[in-house]
């Protein structure tokens, strides 16, 4: 299937994406993640405000469009079924995605903003396999080391609460509006995205098999 995955920053879009890999068998094609293995990338001829992706990042503002729009056309001409995270963050973003591709199932996390702030100000990330990890709701089995690979967890750059409460205004006046877009699609479903990671699955594996 070709699954659409939205929500806020914070929403758990990381944590159900690896459950719809392992479930589907698709692949992951997220633009967060891709931005951060390329932070130090000069883009400088590209006439951007910034030189790398990473000063884009660590503010919480959206990376350039024509820097995104090429990660993810060369993700999806290559992944045959997938599950696209983090991109389209704006409606230019959105028509780029029409002339790449079909969507079966577009689903909507729907989470209130001050656990967005907890969640994303209390999250860890293994430095070596990224796994994800929150201090208080999603706590490793030894403190500060990864479960699946033994890695040191740290904290994101972007998860101070400046950068968050920014990223979260970001999400209000670009990407709301892509999920407004959306609602119209046969493929939509919102999902109540603040159970626990458990019940959110649920719900949203029932969902995609709906649909896809
Ligand atoms: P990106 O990496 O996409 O970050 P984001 O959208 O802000 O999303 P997050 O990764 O922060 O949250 P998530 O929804 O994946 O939640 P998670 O599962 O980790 O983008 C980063 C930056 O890159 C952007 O700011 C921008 O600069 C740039 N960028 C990326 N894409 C771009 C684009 N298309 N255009 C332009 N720029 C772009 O969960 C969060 C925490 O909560 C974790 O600690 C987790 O353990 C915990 N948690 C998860 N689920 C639950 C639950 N049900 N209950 C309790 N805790 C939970
Ligand atoms: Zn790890």
């Amino acid at each position: 299937p070709r699954i659409l995955l939205l929500g806020p920053p914070g929403a758990g879009k990381g944590t159900q994406s690896s459950n719809i890999v392992e479930a589907f068998g698709v692949e992951h094609v997220t633009t967060g993640d891709a931005l951060r293995s390329n932070k130090e990338m000069d883009i400088s001829d590209m006439d951007t405000k910034y030189d790398t992706p990473g000063e884009y990042m660590d503010r919480g503002e959206l990376v350039p469009d024509a820097v995104v729009n090429a990660i993810v056309e060369e993700a999806l001409t290559t992944a045959d079924g997938f599950v696209l995270d983090g991109y389209p963050r704006n409606l230019e973003q959105a028509e780029e995605l029409e002339g790449m591709t079909d969507l079966d199932a577009i689903l909507s996390l729907s989470v209130g903003e001050e656990e967005l702030v907890d969640r994303l100000t209390g999250r860890r990330v293994c430095d070596d396999c990224g796994t994800n990890y929150h201090v208080e709701f999603n706590q490793p089995e030894a403190d500060g080391v990864c479960d699946e690979c033994g890695g040191e967890l740290v904290q994101r750059e972007d998860d101070t609460e400046e950068s968050v409460r920014n990223r979260l205004e970001v999400f209000e006046d670009n990407t709301a509006p892509v999920i407004d877009h959306y609602r119209d699609h046969e493929g939509f479903v919102e999902i109540d995205g603040e159970g626990t990671p458990d019940e959110v699955w649920t719900e949203l594996k029932a969902a995609i098999e709906r649909k896809a």
